[in-house]
């Protein structure tokens, strides 16, 4: 891990270390300010082999998301192939492991993954490259710019898996989860949708606790402990959540439903 001499660093520790940056400072209240529309993320770490260059620049055009025309919205559904059961969408996959996992349990689920790190896609990318599966589609970049361009209700389930922590008082307004997000999630979800979020960042779970007990449109479906301290079944562990099990408090995994919509 970086600062840790004599340790050499593996791609996933690298991986993980980029997640981890800025390692949490405090118990700062949480102030949710306005959002920071820009990526403060990292789209490219360590220099990419050439067979991951070669997957960017002849596979990824296949399988990318494009950006739909300007002004135009577009149904999720039709952007896979006939007969997918629903669509799913997970927001900073990082190197894919959990997209891929579900991708191949649920082949007629289409799933898109948004992930901006150049790194991260390279990596589910040659996870993809022998099965080709058709219900993958990658949206290389930030996901937020894209979601207004999605019709109502066509999601089924969005996943938000250890989401960058940005630990810092200032730093705050870049955390991904907020009130913005979370109403553009509820008009994308259909009702009875399912929204996963873990974190093992205490300051970030009391936030994200915050945030989404008071949005009217999510009900949290954890009736005991055991409901968001245990990883459910169907929901593999993560590179990022596997490098950092530290005998700290843990990783908190919540399971919310989209309300029926009235009216
Ligand atoms: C801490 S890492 C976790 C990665 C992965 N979910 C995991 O559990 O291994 C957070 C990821 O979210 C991505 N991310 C941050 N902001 C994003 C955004 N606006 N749109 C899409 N992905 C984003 C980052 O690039 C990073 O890979």
């Amino acid at each position: 891990m970086a600062g840790s001499p004599g340790k050499r660093q593996t791609s996933s520790t690298r991986f993980t270390t980029r997640c981890k940056r800025g390692a949490l400072t405090g118990n700062e209240t949480s102030n949710s300010g306005a959002e920071d529309p820009r990526f403060h993320g990292r789209r490219r770490g360590r220099k990419l082999r050439p067979g991951q260059e070669r997957l960017l620049e002849t596979y990824l055009p296949e399988v990318r998301l494009n950006m739909p025309p300007d002004g135009s919205v577009v149904d999720p559904t039709v952007l896979f192939r006939a007969g997918m059961r629903e669509i799913w969408l997970e927001i900073g996959f990082g190197a894919g492991e959990h997209l891929a996992w579900q991708a191949a349990r649920h082949p007629d689920v289409g799933i898109l993954g948004a992930e901006p790190f150049l790194n991260g896609v390279a990596r589910l990318l040659a996870e993809m490259a022998d099965g080709r599966p058709e219900n993958i589609l990658i949206h290389p970049d930030d996901v937020r710019p894209l979601l207004p361009r999605f019709a109502d209700a066509g999601l089924a389930r969005v996943f938000i898996l250890f989401p960058d922590p940005w630990p810092k008082l200032r730093h705050k307004r870049r955390r991904l989860i907020n009130t913005p997000l979370l109403d553009t999630l509820a008009r994308l979800m259909r009702d009875g949708a399912e929204l996963r979020v873990a974190t093992d960042d205490q300051d970030y779970l009391v936030w994200i606790l915050r945030h989404l007990q008071a949005h009217p449109d999510f009900a949290w479906s954890a009736r005991r402990a055991d409901d968001w301290r245990h990883r459910p079944e169907d929901w593999p562990d993560t590179r990022y959540e596997d490098k950092n099990r530290s005998g700290g408090p843990g990783s908190t995994f919540l399971r919310y439903t989209r309300n029926p919509r009235t009216g």
